[in-house]
């Protein structure tokens, strides 16, 4: 097995993305699994340039290959935002509820259906290679939660063609087609394709 570092902190991404290379010879080692969950500022302005960022401090630890991911929820009409500051939207240490419910509050004022699509840079770095994939997934934001499974906006984001919001999705469902799902098994192809791994 060939290890690769997942730049993580988040259970959820690590679940999703273990499952993604589950067919692969690569072992997906957690942060958890190294025992050191390090705080790394996504400083960067593009989903491309956080996930480099805590790919290459992760690396800088322990020398070994590593994958990471920056992702985030654009909204139509809000030009964009949350965006890259997706995970602090109500502010530092706030909550998966605090930003659902700032994001319900600022849609207040638009016409429905409020268009939103998730996206997701994935990135390997070895200490040399950089290799970067991208995946976006389309839907709307709904002013209700709905729906107990998954983590973040899931509760108010319905994905095109559904009627169920992507926290009535099973893991599995959700794996088949959000955004990381798409980033990560082209990151997986290009990888197999490319055997610089290592
Ligand atoms: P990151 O951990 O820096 O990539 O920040 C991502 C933030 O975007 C998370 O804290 C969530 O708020 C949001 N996000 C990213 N992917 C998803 C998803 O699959 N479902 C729900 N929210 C997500």
């Amino acid at each position: 097995m060939t290890k690769l570092i997942f730049a993580t902190g988040n259970k959820g991404k690590l679940k999703e993305v273990k499952k993604i290379f589950a067919d692969t010879e690569f072992e997906i080692v957690s942060l958890y699994d190294l025992g050191v969950v390090p705080e790394i500022e996504e400083n960067g302005i593009t989903y491309a340039e956080n996930a480099l960022i805590k790919a290459k401090a992760i690396y800088e630890i322990y020398k070994l290959p590593v994958i990471a991911d920056d992702s985030g929820l654009s909204v139509e009409q809000l030009n964009g935002e949350p965006g890259v500051f997706s995970a602090r939207y109500a502010g530092e240490n706030c909550t998966y509820d605090d930003n659902n419910r700032k994001l319900i509050k600022e849609l207040e004022k638009f016409e429905k259906p409020h268009f939103a699509k998730f996206v997701c840079s994935a990135v390997f770095f070895n200490g040399k290679e950089i290799i970067s994939t991208f995946g976006e997934f389309n839907g709307e934001i709904i002013s209700e939660f709905k729906g107990e499974h998954g983590f973040g906006y899931d509760p108010i984001f319905v994905p095109q063609n559904s009627n169920r919001t992507l926290a009535e999705f099973t893991s599995e469902e959700k794996n088949k087609v959000s955004h990381r799902a798409i980033a990560f098994e082209k990151l997986k192809e290009k990888l197999l394709q490319t055997k610089i791994y290592g």
